[in-house]
């Protein structure tokens, strides 16, 4: 067998041999077919990536007809069930588990770096009272590289760590702010005491008690959320934070790219849209209805379908066990008969089974979110949290990936060529 697919192109009979390497062909390899030397050589037209790698990557791995997804080699089962998101943290950026010292070392400066510079809340004072959260974190991580201003220098490596754990840390900070401003309560200083998750409820939820005593099954179950969320390989915020990184950018405004991206509906925000659908179904009558308007192509079942998975999505099988923990604290969202009931109808209907239509992450993870009382603006903001460690491992691969280019996709031009300009007097004359 050779490792190589041979072309023929049939505007000219020529033939080309291109190189197969790792179930992929060079896409500039194609170049070289032209149909003279006078002409640009032929390309691939892929918008949105479909079939299209980016990059090499040994971060995680997904196989979507299985249902599989691992970190670092790890199924993402086993982190969920025996790991913690910091440790979770160590594996995506440095690649290996931490030894006990590796760990502590990691966990101290994590928790040490959690407070901002005094500014930094001055200048999310000033945002509007009803500031979308998901633009406050946008704009406060954007921000972060002009407190940093050496976190340009990405070439470095221990600069290069010092900002990763300045940002995993700092994340959970300026989240729980931008939630606390649309409440117009004040904002909660870091408390070192607490663990990554408490922390986080701390400042979010904390107010005249000296300390905040946080139920460990809602920390837990927090954690375990931002486990499920930490990376998912080559998805739209990651590409953004890709893209924009390869420029050599800082990270933090890389990192601010991604947010931009995972805040969009079709990304990060999809949870948010899910629990406003289960709100406007309202009843498990009203679900064959809802099913039929979908399936007219009215409009979509949200949380549901993926890119990449044609198979239940495992984070939404543990997800789905995740809601049992918290509801046992908050008491059940009634939201949860009809999401169940949906899924049970739509995992039966030819519809969905013919276009492996399954839960994705989101589908139940609003649920919790709103049994814990985030408003929905917030649930994007917990995803950017979890994702965080992923975004710069992601990033860290990049910029020391010698293959690596600035990224400058093609285009297939179709407007117009040649045109005389006439000056704006002339043509309003
Ligand atoms: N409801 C109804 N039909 C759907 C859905 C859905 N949720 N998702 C896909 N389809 C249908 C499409 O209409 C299409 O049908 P057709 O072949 O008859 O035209 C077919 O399934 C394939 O869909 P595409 O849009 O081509 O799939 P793509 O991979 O581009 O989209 C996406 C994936 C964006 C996630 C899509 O499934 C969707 O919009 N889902 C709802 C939003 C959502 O839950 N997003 C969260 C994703 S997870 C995350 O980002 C964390």
């Amino acid at each position: 067998m050779t490792d190589s697919l041979t072309v023929r192109d049939n505007r000219t009979g020529a033939e080309y041999e291109i190189p197969i390497t790792d179930g992929t062909i060079k896409a500039a390899d194609l170049g070289q077919i032209k149909l003279n030397d006078d002409t640009p050589g032929l390309a691939t037209y892929d918008p949105g990536f479909v079939n299209t790698a980016s990059c090499r990557s040994s971060v995680t791995y997904i196989d979507g007809e299985a249902g599989i997804l691992e970190y670092r080699g790890y199924p993402i089962e086993q982190l969920a069930e025996k790991s913690n998101f910091l440790e979770v943290a160590y594996l995506l950026v440095h690649g290996d588990l931490p030894s006990k010292e590796q760990y502590d070392n990691w966990v101290h400066h994590i928790t040490y770096h959690t407070f901002v510079h005094e500014n930094v809340k001055a200048f999310m004072q000033g945002f509007r009272y009803d500031a979308h959260p998901m633009g406050m974190l946008m704009a406060s991580v954007g921000a972060l590289s002009t407190f940093y201003p050496e976190a340009a220098n990405i070439s470095d490596p221990d600069n290069r760590q010092i900002q990763i754990i300045r940002m995993i840390a700092k994340m959970p900070t300026l989240g729980a702010w931008a939630f606390r401003h649309a409440q117009g309560k004040p904002y909660v200083y870091p408390d070192n005491d607490l663990s990554y998750a408490e922390n986080f409820m701390s400042m979010l939820f904390k107010m005249s008690e000296v300390k905040y005593d946080p139920d460990p099954r809602i920390a837990k179950a927090l954690d375990t959320l931002f486990i499920l969320h930490a990376d998912h390989e080559q998805n739209c915020s990651t590409n953004a934070v890709r893209s924009v990184g390869s420029s050599q950018v800082d990270p933090y405004s890389a990192v601010s790219a991604g947010i931009g991206a995972l805040f969009g509906p079709l990304h990060g925000g999809a949870n948010e849209a899910v629990l406003k659908m289960l709100r406007r179904i309202g009843s498990k009558s009203e679900i064959p209805a809802f099913i039929e308007g979908v399936k007219a192509g009215n409009e979509r079942l949200m949380g549901f379908g993926h890119r990449v998975y044609k198979n239940y999505d495992p984070r939404a099988k543990i997800i789905k066990k995740a809601c049992d923990d918290v509801f046992e604290v908050t008491g059940v969202n009634p939201l949860l008969e009809v999401a169940q009931e949906l899924e049970k109808i739509a995992l039966e209907d030819e519809y969905f089974v013919k276009r492996k239509l399954y839960p994705n992450v989101d589908f139940y993870s609003g649920l919790i979110y709103e049994a814990l009382e985030f408003p929905p603006e917030m649930f994007t903001v917990l995803f950017a949290i979890g994702r965080t460690p992923g975004w710069l491992a992601q990033w860290l691969e990049l910029v020391q990936d010698k293959e690596q280019k600035i990224a400058r996709p093609k285009q297939i031009y179709t407007g117009e060529r040649k045109l005389d300009f006439v000056p704006a007097a002339e043509r309003w004359a």
